[in-house]
């Protein structure tokens, strides 16, 4: 006997304000063709003052139970990615497991920036595989209009505020048996970590920092490094490229996208695009894309699923998932 995961249910919550890339030019030095030509973003969701990750990760999360069809109180564990935490401490998941009324189970963030959620889903997957836990709220949320510089039109056009969450609960099967998340697969370069990083935090002068990019170096590494870490999902199971049905990808850039699909040699329709309506949502861009897929419909029993990311660290990583 085994116990795998199963992605039972699926959520997420944007804020309500809305700017557009024709907005923010009215305040930096930018213009709507350049963001949509260098990066496919047209617009992004910002939290209004007080709207908190927690809150976003809240949203997101009961969604996310509600469609599993699962109470908060049937959680052991709640795991929320972030990089725009409420304070320093405690975690912001120990904030949401009370939102939701829990007094049970235990409650702890990840931190790989936009690879947050992919390293989230394998801590809990492996929980699973474990047997240690059986139902898991899996929460990417971020606020990263509180860490941008709004005066840098090289980093604040790309980014906005959200949260997505899925729930995993365990099924008993027979060891091999391929359901549910298949493999995931974690990486890191810390020598790299000057590339994206923000100039503050505890160990700092500052409290809190803005991000700061060398943004074509960034952009190099993240078509290198998704390229081998899809092969290796790939590679880990058995299966050819032409067997993925749906790619959702971290939402950062409309070109490494593209870039990464035509590698895969995917038809651009496979791939759940989000990145135009909500910017780069760090570790909330993977959880929201896929809720948009798996409610539209797109998204299918039986399929398989590839999620890949990276992020600062630098931090890269994918799930492969038979849904
Ligand atoms: N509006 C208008 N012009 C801008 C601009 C903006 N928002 N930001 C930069 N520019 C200018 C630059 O100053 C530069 O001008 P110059 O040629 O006169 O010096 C020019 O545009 C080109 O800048 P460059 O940085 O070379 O552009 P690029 O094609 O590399 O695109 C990014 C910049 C940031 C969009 C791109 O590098 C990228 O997406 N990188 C990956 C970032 C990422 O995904 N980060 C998150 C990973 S999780």
């Amino acid at each position: 006997m085994a116990f795998r995961s199963r992605i039972t249910g699926t959520g997420s919550h944007l804020p309500e304000k809305i700017l557009s890339n024709a907005e923010l030019a009215k305040t930096v030095d930018t213009t709507d063709e350049w963001i949509v030509e260098r990066t496919g973003i047209r617009q992004r969701h910002i939290a209004r003052e007080g709207e908190t990750t927690a809150i976003l990760a809240y949203q997101a999360g009961e969604k996310a139970l509600e469609a599993a069809g699962i109470e908060a109180s049937e959680l052991d564990l709640v795991i929320v990615a972030t990089t725009t935490p409420d304070n320093t401490f405690p975690s912001t998941a120990t904030k949401v497991q009370a939102m939701l009324g829990m007094d049970s189970g235990a409650a702890f963030d990840v931190q790989a920036v936009c690879s947050g959620f992919i390293y989230a889903l394998s801590i809990a997957d492996n929980f699973v595989r474990a047997g240690q836990a059986k139902n898991i709220l899996v929460i990417g949320a971020e606020v990263f209009s509180r860490i941008l510089d709004w005066e840098d039109r090289t980093t604040c056009v790309l980014f906005g505020d959200g949260a997505g969450a899925v729930v995993l609960q365990a099924e008993e099967c027979e060891e091999g048996d391929k359901i549910g998340i298949l493999s995931t697969h974690l990486h890191s370069d810390g020598k790299l970590r000057d590339l994206l990083y923000t100039d503050g935090g505890p160990g700092t002068n500052s409290t809190v920092g803005h991000v700061r990019m060398l943004g074509r170096e960034v952009f190099r590494h993240a078509v290198t490094n998704l390229a081998s870490v899809v092969v290796e999902a790939l590679e880990a199971n058995n299966l050819e490229k032409s067997d993925i049905d749906w790619l959702v990808p971290h939402q950062a850039n409309k070109r490494i996208l593209d870039s990464t699909a035509k590698k895969l040699g995917m038809n651009p329709d496979q791939v759940v695009i989000t990145v135009d309506r909500h910017a780069n949502t760090s570790a909330a861009s993977v959880p929201l894309a896929l809720d948009t897929a798996v409610r539209d419909g797109r998204i299918q029993k039986g399929q398989l699923v590839l999620m890949e990311a990276m992020g600062g660290g630098l931090t890269w990583g994918a799930a492969l998932v038979r849904w």
